[in-house]
């Protein structure tokens, strides 16, 4: 008799759920992304109930309102909504089946870590390019006004458009291979069909196109995180509001939100303080490479000749500045061990409180003191190699 009872529970319990079911994404799971926002796609039998569905945060109470609600094969309404994840738990509350739609949520900033294969990990795509039940109203066909052109190489897939409309075409900044829907050049492996995320080391995946770059490897020296193969930790593959799809401005902004110690360098209106006029003008790049380069720091070429590239005046001189016969490189830095003469050796080449961007005081001789300690023929250091 109870079994009955409890059979019969089951039994309605099962039948209502069939009737309103969520697609997208599982009930219970983890998300790694870049992108924040996530598709809950909700199918729903009954046209009665079609208005009573809704989504809420279920901490917050607040609810979200659908994207759109579409009618598709057998009567079945396809209600969409559009949810801002929170970086944590994220509780979500499917009403009027009380369902519950637990995430966790991590941005993905470097893809380093990432390891995809987790089967805790929810992946839209992990197993099947698209359900069928997607693809009936989710096709190839482009949305008249836009312009993909098929080019010669990459993977021509128009197909992602339709649900991934921002992907495709926002951003000031538009990365060609995803601006012209050759999404399945990075996001296929070979000889299977579903889609995969590329991750580890992307720079093979880069190295695809930008063959020419390739040549990195083999510089003397590369930048630390372009070294390690995380092109994605500064481009966005697809899209950005900055040249290069980066995700801050390259010429600056972007070096120092990790070399946190340079900030002062970009910041405006500082008092007391002198910066680089090429440095506020043209930024770090003027200099530096961001990926590699064949000198130390990755500097497009050896500091002193980096240097009087600009400052004409100075070119050729071995000897002769701040004062007559003085030497400008060859001998060793008594200030800093290991290195040579160089015109780092007196002026910072970002900024420094001191005029001309020296080290320290040129008044009072205050600068000479660093490396001539007392008596001006007593040089620390030298001599001692
Ligand atoms: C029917 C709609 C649909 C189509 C078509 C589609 N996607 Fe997706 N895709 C999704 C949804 C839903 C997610 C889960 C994330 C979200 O909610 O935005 C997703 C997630 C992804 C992810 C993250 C990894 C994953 O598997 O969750 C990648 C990469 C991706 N899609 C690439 C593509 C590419 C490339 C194409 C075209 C070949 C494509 N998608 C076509 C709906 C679609
Ligand atoms: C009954 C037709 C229909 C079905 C079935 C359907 N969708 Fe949609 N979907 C739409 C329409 C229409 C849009 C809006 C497209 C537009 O604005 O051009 C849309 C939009 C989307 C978007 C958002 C695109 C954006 O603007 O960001 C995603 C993601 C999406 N659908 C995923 C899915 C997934 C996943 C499935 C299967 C589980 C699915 N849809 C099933 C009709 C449908
Ligand atoms: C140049 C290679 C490349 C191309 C082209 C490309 N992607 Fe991606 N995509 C990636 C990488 C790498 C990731 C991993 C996450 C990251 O670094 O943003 C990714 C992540 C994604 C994600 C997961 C959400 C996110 O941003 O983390 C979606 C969805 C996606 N791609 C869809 C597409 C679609 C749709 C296209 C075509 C319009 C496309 N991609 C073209 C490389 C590419
Ligand atoms: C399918 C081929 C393809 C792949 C794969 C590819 N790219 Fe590109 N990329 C291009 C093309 C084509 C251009 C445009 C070149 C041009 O305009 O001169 C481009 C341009 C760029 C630019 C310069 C944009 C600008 O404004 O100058 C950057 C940065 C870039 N890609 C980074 C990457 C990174 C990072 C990856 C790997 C995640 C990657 N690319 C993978 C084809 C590709
Ligand atoms: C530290 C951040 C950073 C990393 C890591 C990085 N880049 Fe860049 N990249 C930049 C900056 C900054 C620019 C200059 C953008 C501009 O034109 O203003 C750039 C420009 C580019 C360009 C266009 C101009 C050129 O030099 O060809 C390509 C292509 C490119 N990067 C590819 C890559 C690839 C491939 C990787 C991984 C091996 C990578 N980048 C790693 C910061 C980075
Ligand atoms: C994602 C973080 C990150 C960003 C963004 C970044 N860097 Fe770096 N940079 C590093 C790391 C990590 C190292 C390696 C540090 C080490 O080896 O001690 C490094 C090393 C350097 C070095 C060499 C330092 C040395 O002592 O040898 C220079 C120069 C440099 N970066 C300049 C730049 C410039 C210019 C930019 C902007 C285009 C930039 N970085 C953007 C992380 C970053
Ligand atoms: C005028 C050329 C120039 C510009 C512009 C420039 N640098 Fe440098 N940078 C150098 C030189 C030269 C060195 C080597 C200094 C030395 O000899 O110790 C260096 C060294 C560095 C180092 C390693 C040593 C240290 O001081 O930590 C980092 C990191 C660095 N620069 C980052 C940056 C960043 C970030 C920017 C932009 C805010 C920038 N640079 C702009 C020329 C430049
Ligand atoms: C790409 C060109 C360029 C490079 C390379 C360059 N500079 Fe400059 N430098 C400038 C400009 C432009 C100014 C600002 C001139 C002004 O304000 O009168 C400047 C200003 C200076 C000043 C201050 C001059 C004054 O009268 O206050 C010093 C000192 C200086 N640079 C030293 C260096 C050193 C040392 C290096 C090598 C590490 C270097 N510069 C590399 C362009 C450059
Ligand atoms: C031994 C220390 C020292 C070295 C090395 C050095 N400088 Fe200077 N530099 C100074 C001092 C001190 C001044 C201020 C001179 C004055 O007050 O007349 C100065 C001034 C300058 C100025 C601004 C005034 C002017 O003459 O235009 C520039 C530009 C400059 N140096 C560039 C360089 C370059 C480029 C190098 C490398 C080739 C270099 N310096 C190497 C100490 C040095
Ligand atoms: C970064 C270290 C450094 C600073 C700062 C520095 N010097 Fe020197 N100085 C040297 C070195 C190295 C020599 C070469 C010593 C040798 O040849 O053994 C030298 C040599 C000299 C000589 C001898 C030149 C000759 O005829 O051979 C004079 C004079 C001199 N310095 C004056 C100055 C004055 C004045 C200042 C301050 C404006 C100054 N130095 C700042 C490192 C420095």
């Amino acid at each position: 008799m109870w079994l009955f009872l409890l059979l019969g529970l089951v039994f309605v319990e099962a039948a209502a759920a069939g009737e309103i079911r969520l697609l997208t994404p599982a009930a219970d799971s983890i998300i790694y992304s870049r992108n924040r926002n996530i598709n809950v796609v909700v199918a729903v039998a009954d046209k009665a109930d079609v208005g009573r569905v809704a989504l809420a945060d279920a901490r917050r109470g607040s609810r979200f309102d659908p994207v759109g609600r579409w009618e598709g094969k057998q009567g079945i309404t396809y209600v969409h909504f559009r949810v801002p994840l929170r970086r944590g738990r994220n509780m979500l509350q499917l009403a009027p089946v009380a369902r519950d739609i637990k995430i966790r949520y991590f941005p993905v900033s470097s893809l380093l870590n990432v390891d995809y294969s987790r089967p805790d990990i929810f992946l839209f795509h992990r197993n099947r390019e698209v359900p069928a039940e997607c693809s009936a109203c989710h096709t190839d066909k482009l949305p008249g006004g836009v312009k993909a052109g098929r080019v010669i190489y990459g993977r021509y897939s128009p197909g992602c458009y339709s649900c991934h409309p921002k992907t495709a075409a926002a951003g000031e900044w538009r990365h060609f291979p995803a601006a012209n829907l050759l999404c399945r050049s990075c996001h296929e492996k070979e000889g299977e069909k579903k889609i995969i995320v590329p991750s580890g080391k992307v720079e093979e995946v880069c190295f695809r196109c930008h063959i020419n770059d390739r040549k990195w490897r083999r510089a003397r020296h590369i930048h630390g995180p372009a070294g390690t193969g995380d092109c994605t930790i500064c481009h966005d593959p697809h899209n950005g509001n900055y040249r290069g799809q980066l995700w801050a401005d390259g010429r600056g902004e972007l070096c120092v939100a990790c070399h946190s110690d340079k900030k002062r360098f970009i910041q405006p209106e500082q008092r007391r303080f002198y910066v680089h006029g090429i440095l506020q003008a043209k930024g770090c790049n003027i200099c530096h490479s961001p990926h590699a380069s064949g000198h130390r720091f990755q500097l497009d070429h050896e500091i002193n000749d980096l240097c009087v590239s600009c400052h004409t005046r100075l070119a050729e001189l071995k000897r002769g500045h701040p004062v007559a016969n003085h030497p400008l490189s060859g001998r060793p830095d008594p200030r800093r061990s290991g290195r040579r003469m160089a015109c780092t050796s007196c002026h910072d080449p970002h900024g420094s409180k001191y005029k001309y961007l020296l080290i320290a005081d040129v008044r009072g001789g205050r600068i000479c003191v660093k490396c001539h300690q007392g008596k001006m023929s007593v040089v620390r250091g030298i001599g001692r190699r």
